[in-house]
């Protein structure tokens, strides 16, 4: 048996004593970016997992470039507050509870989003296991978690995007952006789990740019490094990201604004010629993998 001596991505389990932190509030400021991105205003996108963290931040972003937006989320909560933040800036957004790693509750989100908006131009299947991961040996992690982590984090990407494809094809195409991770580069001790879920989303992106290239829709992903998030506060801690930075080329933590732009140039024109690829947004980190 190996126990970990290392958690999280490239690093050091001593730090992870004491994890006090400081927790972000649900309503953060969002950076303004003054980019051009044509191709968003107007456009339906479905946002899976949005309705704290990561995909929250995504919503917002799409929603301020003129796209109506789908809060695709779980938690009932969380997934209406985001969509009423969405509407109190003023943009357009609904929200649909929905379980990624099921197929009905995904056919479901699917109708009502073509019910409510007409159609599907973006999507970003951002749902993922992080907040609340256990992380553990391999020969102690269970089956079950094993299962689940790839229902949602792997499979999920791949129902959600099978089921939007035909919708997308119908209006002439479309984007579709996964979430995937550095650890897909440079696993982690404790997280054979997570790590294999996010290789699998970079060969899934790629088969889809395969198969949806027909139908003009493009397929990319995004692979964040550790970004500070609620999730990334309370799995590692603060001081753990503290340590990261000296690793790093850029030497400061990622924040959920860091990926704004990488999501709003895939989900734009901008990257109307690109398919197929996973834009690694880490500061520099995986250069030491
Ligand atoms: N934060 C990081 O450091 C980091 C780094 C790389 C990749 N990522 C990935 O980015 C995404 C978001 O990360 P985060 O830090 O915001 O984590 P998070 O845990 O706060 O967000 C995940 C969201 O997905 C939702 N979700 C989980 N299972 C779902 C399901 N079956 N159906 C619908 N929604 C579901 C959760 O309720 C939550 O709102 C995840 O895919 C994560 O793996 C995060």
């Amino acid at each position: 048996m190996v126990s970990p001596t290392v958690i999280g991505i490239g690093m050091p389990l001593d730090l992870l004593s004491h994890v006090d932190h400081p927790v972000p509030t649900n309503n953060q400021t969002q950076k303004e970016f003054n980019v051009a991105v044509d191709g968003i205003t107007g456009k339906v996108a479905i946002i899976t997992g949005a309705g704290r963290g990561i995909g929250r931040e995504y919503a917002r972003a799409l929603a301020k470039a003129g796209a109506s937006c789908v809060v695709a989320e779980w938690d009932e909560v969380n997934g209406a507050e985001t969509a009423a933040i969405i509407e109190k800036e003023g943009g357009v957004a609904l929200f649909v509870k929905t379980d990624v790693a099921n197929e009905e509750s995904v056919a479901n989100m699917v109708a009502s989003t073509v019910a409510q908006f007409g159609g599907v131009d973006i999507l970003v299947n951002n749902a993922g296991i992080w907040g609340g991961l256990e992380f553990d040996s391999p020969e102690d992690i269970s089956l079950e978690l094993w299962n689940k982590v790839q229902s949602v984090n792997f499979t999920g990407s791949w129902l959600v995007a099978r089921a939007v494809a035909p919708v997308m094809e119908r209006r002439g195409g479309g984007t579709i952006i996964n979430q995937s991770s550095v650890g897909a580069y440079l696993g982690g001790p404790a997280l054979s789990h997570y790590c294999a879920s996010k290789a699998a989303v970079n060969g899934l992106t790629r088969a889809l740019a395969v198969d949806f290239g027909d139908a003009n829709i493009r397929v990319n992903a995004i692979a964040p490094g550790i970004i500070e998030t609620e999730a990334t506060l309370s799995n590692v801690g603060d001081e753990l990201l503290d340590s990261l930075e000296a690793t790093q080329c850029l030497k400061r933590r990622g924040g959920t604004d860091d990926l704004i732009g990488p999501v709003l140039f895939f989900a734009s024109d901008a990257s109307s010629y690109i398919t197929g690829q996973v834009l690694v947004v880490d500061g520099g980190g995986v250069k030491l993998g």
